[in-house]
């Protein structure tokens, strides 16, 4: 069986999306793959009760107590890994992980680590996306999925999706519609992804 673990720091919208899609399109005997665990470094993120909710183990390293990036990383590995028997989870999901990673992470997670940013790649890396492609005057906006790599919002593109950028927009609205569309292509990517391997 192939583990999935999922990471999130909040609302966790795209992880109860995968989570559903694995369900209704039943990962377990179509593609041998199952979501593990949803892992949190905030313990207050409202997604963990979602996810248990679910059925699904959760776990939490909280960053704040750890010195630097790269003990925290260290110890969040160490959690995702006990989510697999072999300790080598097949893919591993950042669905709103708001912690920039050590290359050390990604390097351990190398070609199994997935991300989704809400604008389309290569533009607007970074926060505030939305607000942004609004300002610039661009006429679309999207969601990117991708493979990540050591660089930030970097990395093979998996799936995007483009969101037309209506003149009454706000960055909240943007961000609705957005979000409704990273609901649609994350877990079609993801699956795409554990049929391919
Ligand atoms: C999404 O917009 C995602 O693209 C970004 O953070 C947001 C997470 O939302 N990385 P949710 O926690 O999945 O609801």
């Amino acid at each position: 069986m192939k583990n999935i673990v999922i990471l999130i720091s909040g609302t966790g919208s795209n992880m109860a999306a995968i989570v559903q899609a694995a369900r209704r399109d039943n990962w377990e005997s179509r593609l041998r793959a199952r979501v593990a665990a949803v892992v949190s470094n905030r313990p207050e993120a409202p997604g963990l009760a979602v996810a248990q909710q679910q059925g699904i183990a959760t776990g939490v390293v909280d960053h704040r107590p750890f010195p630097d990036r790269q003990q925290f990383d260290l110890a969040l590995g160490q959690e995702i890994d006990r989510h697999d028997p072999a300790g080598q989870p097949a893919l591993v999901v950042l669905a709103g992980f708001m912690r920039v990673l050590t290359p050390a992470f990604v390097d351990r997670y190398q070609g199994r680590l997935v991300n989704i940013h809400p604008s389309l790649l290569p533009a607007f890396t970074g926060l505030h996306t939305h607000q942004r492609a609004i300002d610039a005057g661009c006429r679309v906006a999207g969601a990117t999925v991708h493979l990540v790599t050591a660089e930030l919002d970097n990395g093979p593109i998996l799936a995007q999706a483009v969101v037309p950028i209506l003149t009454t927009d706000t960055a909240h609205s943007l961000a609705s519609r957005v979000v409704t569309q990273e609901h649609r292509i994350y877990p079609a990517a993801i699956a795409d992804l554990l049929r391919r391997r």
